[in-house]
């Protein structure tokens, strides 16, 4: 494993852009390839094997284009092949995004908090681990089914729709909401104006510490990198490369 290797970031689609905006604010002189799997989207409704084995084809790539570290940058990824990944490539160091819901936890407990995330993470063994662990007895899951497609496909009528019709019930409901999957931080304002004013959690600011600690104490930070980043999309999509680039930079 090199200094020079590059951080490898993938999600089902380009909504792991959120995590590796927070990753870039804090390795700006990194090398990144992003994997975008928009052929295979959305993972949410996928079974856990089904998503194993486009994880795994995904990881073999990466580890082709020389990455020294690996970014889960999916919820519903993580939840289902994060164990299986790490036992398969244990040369290999992973670093997985999950629901912020510790952070609730930990600075936000007495208030009503709604989990939003995709069907897959909810019904997880991991996602189901983290809950009973640090369970506010005050919060509410919604798989939101569909919701990452709509985002992915960056239709606002289609997005405000579906926030109309799933989120309305908790408006003054709640205080605390866990974006619990990699594609909602893009709708947040679209959210917050179905809801009213809530807090969100993101995993993906804490994420990116740990990654920068993990490379620190693997003596694997790339001070001297040109901080590129690489797009690539699983369809080949122009669409998708541009949207992506617009998300990143803007
Ligand atoms: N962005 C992904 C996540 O964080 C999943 C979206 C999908 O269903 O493909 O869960």
């Amino acid at each position: 494993m090199e200094k020079r290797g590059k951080i490898g970031v993938f999600d089902s689609g380009i909504g792991g852009v959120t995590v590796l905006k927070e990753i870039i604010k804090i390795l700006p002189k990194e090398n990144y390839i992003y994997y975008s799997d928009s052929k295979n989207n959305p993972y949410g409704e996928k079974t856990s094997n089904e998503i194993r084995k486009r994880c795994d084809e995904i990881v073999k790539y990466l580890i082709n284009q020389n990455c020294k570290v690996i970014v889960i940058a999916c919820n519903t990824a993580s939840a289902s092949s994060a164990n299986f990944l790490r036992k398969k490539y244990p040369e290999i160091i992973f670093i997985a995004i999950e629901p912020a819901y510790k952070m609730v936890h930990d600075y936000s407990y007495e208030k009503p908090t709604l989990v939003m995330a995709t069907k897959s993470t909810i019904e997880s063994e991991k996602f189901n681990l983290l809950l009973k662990k640090y369970d506010n007895h005050k919060t509410y899951l919604l798989p939101c089914v569909g919701l990452a497609q709509k985002i992915e496909e960056g239709n606002e009528t289609q997005i405000k729709k579906y926030l109309n019709e799933n989120l309305e019930m908790y408006r003054g409901k709640i205080e605390n909401v866990v974006l619990g999957c990699t594609h909602y931080p893009l709708i947040q304002e679209e959210i917050q104006e179905t809801l009213g004013k809530v807090t969100f959690f993101n995993g993906a600011p804490n994420l990116a510490n740990h990654l920068k600690n993990v490379l620190e104490q693997k003596n694997l930070l790339n001070n001297r990198g040109s901080g590129k980043v690489k797009f690539k999309d699983s369809q080949d999509s122009e669409e998708k490369r541009k949207r992506f680039f617009i998300y990143l930079y803007h």
